[in-house]
């Protein structure tokens, strides 16, 4: 017997980095995955390479009807959901005197709007149908304290652990498990782009703050995509039936509380 055999699973960005493992893991464990991310092709793609238990779906988390078209398309095709993961998310950096509005709203629509209006979408189809469920949104080291040149991206994963704390308040009497996972730094094509932007901002050569993350980290190095799955099955499964409403650092030692 599986970990997951018999369960269903959204998972928002899902179709590279973080998402696309934990799709792997979820699939390895038993279940049905829906791979849903605004990149349609690339969904398709990770679905087509995972096998016939994997479903591309297209989602904009940003957009309600985009959410509620993407939960019924998952519900018809899997026949239920058991587990979403919100883990679509943008990242961006710049000093406060140049943050503009525009990114802004497009972060916090992401990060935040796009993570608490999915669980709502799926919140309600779990009450309805009565067998609970589990939701596991990321969060990041980033929401445990400010950076200078990333308090946008820092106020929305604050806003990701503490949206985790109400809804898995609220939702546990359904028998709805709401947690979160906090990486550190992850290795992979968004840390591409997080390191072009440190480059921008600090004046560093490409690959500089990569490896300088990479050593500061007290496990001696970066994570991997597979450094978290082991806590995303943990907190899909039935073992984590008593585990509410808290967020989880997999970092390798950066954070401790
Ligand atoms: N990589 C890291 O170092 C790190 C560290 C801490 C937390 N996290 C968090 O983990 C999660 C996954 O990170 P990752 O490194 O795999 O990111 P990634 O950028 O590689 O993947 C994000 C995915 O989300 C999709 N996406 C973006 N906007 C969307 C939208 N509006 N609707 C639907 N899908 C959308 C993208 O197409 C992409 O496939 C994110 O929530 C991120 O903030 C990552």
């Amino acid at each position: 017997m599986k970990r997951l055999d018999g369960k269903t699973a959204l998972i928002t960005g899902g179709a590279r980095g973080i998402g696309k493992a934990f799709a792997e893991a979820y699939l390895r464990e038993g279940a049905h995955v829906a791979i849903a991310d605004i990149n349609v092709d690339a969904a398709r793609k990770a679905a087509g390479e995972l096998g016939d238990r994997a479903l591309a779906v297209g989602i904009d988390v940003t957009r309600q009807d985009s959410i509620e078209t993407a939960v019924a398309q998952t519900v018809e095709a899997l026949g239920r959901i058991d587990i979403l993961i919100n883990n679509a998310a943008l990242f961006t950096a710049a000093p406060i005197i140049e943050i503009d509005r525009a990114d802004y709203e497009k972060v916090f629509s992401v990060n935040v709007a796009g993570t608490l209006f999915t669980m709502q979408a799926v919140a309600r189809y779990m009450i309805e149908g009565g067998n609970g469920g589990k939701i596991i949104n990321m969060a990041s080291q980033a929401g445990r304290r400010g950076e200078a040149l990333v308090a946008v991206y820092c106020a929305t994963k604050a806003a990701v652990i503490s949206l985790t704390q109400s809804a898995g308040l609220d939702l546990i009497k359904y028998g709805i498990n709401v947690n979160a996972i906090s990486p550190g730094v992850v290795d992979g094509e968004h840390w591409d782009g997080v390191d072009a932007l440190f480059a921008k901002h600090e004046g560093k050569a490409p690959g500089q703050k990569k490896k300088e993350v990479g050593e500061g980290v007290p496990f001696g190095r970066m994570g991997v995509a597979e450094d978290l799955t082991g806590m995303a099955v943990f907190l899909a499964s039935s073992e984590a039936d008593y585990v509410v409403a808290q967020t989880y650092n997999v970092d390798g030692g950066q954070w401790m509380s």
